[in-house]
């Protein structure tokens, strides 16, 4: 079977898809948001720490300047004032202040003390006159700022204080709040799946028992499934539902009429067909009954021994036997029966078939030719119906043959079907009479000789059984009837 969505799957699948997709958007767009705010903050820290430690550092130097305190002291209260800002604060990766020439005055690792520095950053930061922010790269990789508060008054500059702040929290922030968005867009998505789920359910359904029903009446023509009448619903839906069961109630009423005017087509063929048959009949009757007559009329007029008096009553009593055995056949076949499928062999159906049409056979001389076949499997349909289709096209063949002619019966096995082919050497069909043979009512003969229906009913019963038949003819060459029937499956 080909894989497809339903429309509930579709429904679900695509409302899903838009959630996941609009929030993950609005997720992805509060977290971005969200983490410029952090840094912001973090930066707006770091200048703060960054410009009351470059004042603290400017008026420790003027004093050292005009020798309010001595460079020892000086260093002492550098040193203390870093360290102590360095617990306080585990943000702070470094505090470190600089010369004009960026030699180190104080830094919160001693082994940086007296170095000079050259690097951009430091190039940068003691060349701005205002506080300056630039981000780097942590040693470890995580992300960082460094910020740098010049210390100046006036045109006087003593150098530069750096900040080092280590912008961590802001990533350990955003990394909470992806999982806490995370967590709040499954819920969100998990919710809307079941409501989507539920009212999708109750959108759908009405729609999935429609297309199962239409399956029902498309796929194997079942009319009698079971669909409700009414509905509760207003909507489109509710309309639906009400045009598709009045849709079928019609369908079966005209299903119920083609039924009835088929039966009364396949009564007329065959009352016609019987009639077809009647001069043959009638000679089948008429040679036992004239036997019986002459011998009735022996035993009542002459006495007669025992003996021939035995072989007078044989004769009576097998004339009779054959005058009912033909009756019964002709009113077998004219009886109206419904259809009844069962295993049947195609061989003893044309035998019953050619066995009624014997007579008419013989009396127009038409000789019969049956190719036999090898294996020949049991086919489904009902024996009586097929048995008229048959004695249909053997008449037509027969009436379009005249006084003289053969008529080829072959059967062969192909792709589950079995397929009985009746040649005859008439005249052929006309090609545009042949496109119009199976259409009801159609006949070349002379008016109230045929009905037309002959082959129009063939083809509704071969249809019946799930079959084809097809009549092909070339120019006085004879026509060619094809009945294809499904074998019984095995
Ligand atoms: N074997 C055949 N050879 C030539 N023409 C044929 C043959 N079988 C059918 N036809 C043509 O098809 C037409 C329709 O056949 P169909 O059996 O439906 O009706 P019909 O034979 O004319 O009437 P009815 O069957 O009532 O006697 C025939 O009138 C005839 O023209
Ligand atoms: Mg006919």
């Amino acid at each position: 079977m080909k894989f497809f969505l339903s429309v509930q799957s579709k429904f679900i699948l695509i409302s899903s898809l838009c959630i996941f997709i609009f929030a993950g958007l609005f997720g992805y767009l509060i977290i971005q948001r969200e983490k410029k705010l952090y840094t912001e903050d973090a930066i707006h820290q770091a200048k703060t720490i960054a410009e009351i430690s470059g004042v603290i550092f400017t008026n420790a130097l003027v004093y050292k300047e005009v020798g309010l305190v001595e460079n020892v002291g000086m260093t002492d209260y550098l040193d203390y004032y870093v360290s102590d800002m360095m617990l306080k604060d585990k943000r702070i990766i470094y505090l470190l202040i600089l010369d004009p020439d960026g030699k180190v005055l104080s830094h919160s690792n001693i082994r940086e003390y007296g170095k000079v520095y050259t690097d951009p950053v430091t190039k940068k930061a003691l060349k701005a006159t205002l506080i300056t922010v630039q981000r780097l790269k942590n040693t470890n990789g995580s992300d960082m700022v460094d910020v740098a508060a010049p210390l100046r008054i006036s045109t006087k500059n003593w150098g530069v204080c750096r900040v080092g702040f280590s912008l961590e929290d802001v990533n350990k922030g955003v990394k909470a709040l992806r999982n806490e968005m995370f967590i709040m867009t499954s819920l969100v998505l998990l919710g809307s799946l079941i409501v989507i789920g539920i009212t999708g359910k109750a959108f759908a359904t009405p729609l999935v028992n429609l297309a199962k029903a239409m399956d029902q009446i498309t796929e194997k023509g079942n009319l009698d499934i079971h669909y409700p009448e009414s509905t509760r619903r207003k909507d489109e839906i509710g309309r639906l539902q009400i045009s598709f069961s009045w849709m079928i109630k019609r369908l079966r009423e005209a299903n119920r009429e083609q039924k009835n005017t088929m039966e009364l087509m396949c009564q007329t063929e065959k009352m016609a067909t019987v009639g077809s048959l009647a001069a043959g009949v009638a000679h089948e009757i008429n040679n036992p009954l004239g036997g019986v007559v002459l011998c009735f009329k022996n035993f009542t007029e002459s006495d007669m021994d025992e003996a021939s008096r035995k072989m007078h009553i044989e004769v009576i009593n097998s004339g009779l036997l054959k005058i009912q055995t033909t009756v019964q056949g002709l009113l077998d076949f004219s009886r109206k029966t419904p259809i009844a499928i069962t295993p049947s062999s195609i061989n003893s159906i044309l035998d019953t078939s050619l066995k009624l049409a014997d007579s008419f056979l013989s009396k127009k001389n038409i000789t019969v030719v049956r190719k036999p076949c090898a294996v020949m499997p049991l086919v489904s349909v009902d024996p009586a119906k097929i048995e008229q289709v048959f004695l249909n096209i053997i008449i037509n063949a027969v009436h379009a043959m005249g006084d003289q002619g053969t008529l080829f019966f072959e059967m062969t096995n192909e792709n589950d079907m079995c397929h009985v082919s009746i040649t005859d050497t008439g005249p052929g069909i006309d090609p545009q009479v042949l496109q119009r043979i199976f259409d009801p009512f159609f006949t070349t003969k002379d008016p109230g000789k045929g009905t037309g229906l002959g082959l129009a009913v063939c083809r509704s019963i071969v249809a019946q059984h799930g079959g084809r038949i097809k009549a092909e003819s070339t120019k006085r060459r004879g026509a060619n009837f094809i009945i294809s029937l499904p074998l019984m499956e095995s």
